[in-house]
């Protein structure tokens, strides 16, 4: 069976192929990056008309690399929430449409699922069950994961996501779009002197609220003597506190759930500080760690290939109508 998935829900056009019994085809992705970057953010209506121009010609480009047609495409997965409501509706439109025309299924993928399940395209992947940490632009969540479908929510932000903490503190220090990467290269040159919280790790409980920190960076730095080299120490110490507090609550959810493997995804996964400091806790705990690899923790098209294809395998299908949710909680997800 192969599997047609497009992603579209922000500002990455991506598309690839998935197939059942042979693993991810082909993929191709095009970022906004540079179109957004002269504004400083995504800016909503620009995604989208790109999202037009570009989606069309992607997925000719990728069934021409894979040697494939229309024809020989079996079912169509979108993302179809959460995101830019206009954003989403160029994706769910055209692949609802081309699923017609093609006279194949196709499935509405959950963004967040299609984070989660991002460690499956791995040649060794996780098995279930297994505590989640997905942290994206727009999501932080604690999930334990029984199954496709399956999901407990264990703890959220209860305010700015981690991605979105990354990007606010980047554009609070005049660092630009996107905040995360920059960040992050930027905390390479510094050193994590000024003494910075570690936001609700002193009470019990799974929850997340960044964004408090935001504000103690831009203290911290409007109280230093605001050189380039306070800059980059600065940068280091609030990625040093998120990355604390993300392995902080990790910890406790693998002792309160009891559970031996921990899977992190999405885009602010692909920080090296995050990932190295998650990796040293779980060496002691004694529990397996799986991460995507690096390009397939931000956004992507094969991650919702994947998650379709596992979906319309059983037997799950949209209708013909063109369904998109800007928000969509994953607890409404079926399980299998
Ligand atoms: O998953 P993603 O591509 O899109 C959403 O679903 O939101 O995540 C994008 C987020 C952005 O906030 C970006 O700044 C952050 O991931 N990000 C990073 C890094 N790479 C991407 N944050 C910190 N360090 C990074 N290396
Ligand atoms: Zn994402």
């Amino acid at each position: 069976m192969y599997v047609l998935g497009i992603e579209t829900s922000c500002d990455e056009t991506g598309v690839a192929v998935y197939h059942a019994g042979q693993g991810l085809i082909n993929h191709l992705l095009y970022s906004q990056i540079d179109m957004h970057s002269e504004y400083g953010g995504v800016v909503p209506e620009l995604a989208s008309r790109d999202h037009i121009r570009k989606l069309v010609p992607l997925i000719k480009q990728v069934l021409q690399e894979s040697h494939l047609n229309g024809i020989d495409i079996d079912g169509i997965a979108y993302t179809a929430g959460p995101g830019l409501m206009g954003a989403l509706l160029v994706g769910a439109a055209t692949a609802r449409s081309l699923a017609w025309t093609w006279r194949v299924p196709a499935i509405a993928v959950h963004h967040m699922e299609g984070h989660l399940l991002a460690p499956m395209l791995e040649a060794s992947p996780p098995e279930f069950p297994f505590v989640a940490l997905l942290i994206s632009g727009g999501h932080t969540l604690l999930v334990q994961v029984e199954g496709i479908g399956r999901y407990r929510l264990l703890g959220e932000s209860l305010d700015d996501a981690a991605g979105e903490a990354f990007d606010k503190t980047a554009k609070m220090l005049g660092l630009g779009y996107p905040g995360g990467p920059k960040l992050s290269a930027l905390a390479e040159h510094g050193k994590p002197q000024f003494k910075f919280p570690r936001p609700m790790t002193d009470r019990p409980g799974l929850d997340f609220s960044f964004s408090g920190l935001k504000t103690f960076t831009l203290n911290t730095f409007n109280a230093s003597e605001k050189t380039e080299q306070d800059k980059a120490d600065v940068a280091a110490a609030f990625q040093q506190a998120v990355a604390d507090t993300l392995t902080i609550k990790c910890r406790r959810a693998l002792q309160q759930t009891g559970l031996k493997t921990l899977v992190i995804a999405g885009g602010v996964s692909a920080n090296k500080q995050i990932r190295a400091s998650l990796t040293e806790m779980v060496d002691k705990e004694n529990v397996r760690i799986y991460f995507p690899r690096l390009e397939f923790c931000t956004d992507n098209g094969a991650m919702i290939a994947y998650a379709g294809c596992q979906r319309l395998l059983a037997g799950q299908q949209q209708g013909l109508d063109i369904f998109a949710r800007p928000r969509w909680p994953m607890s409404e997800l079926s399980g299998f």
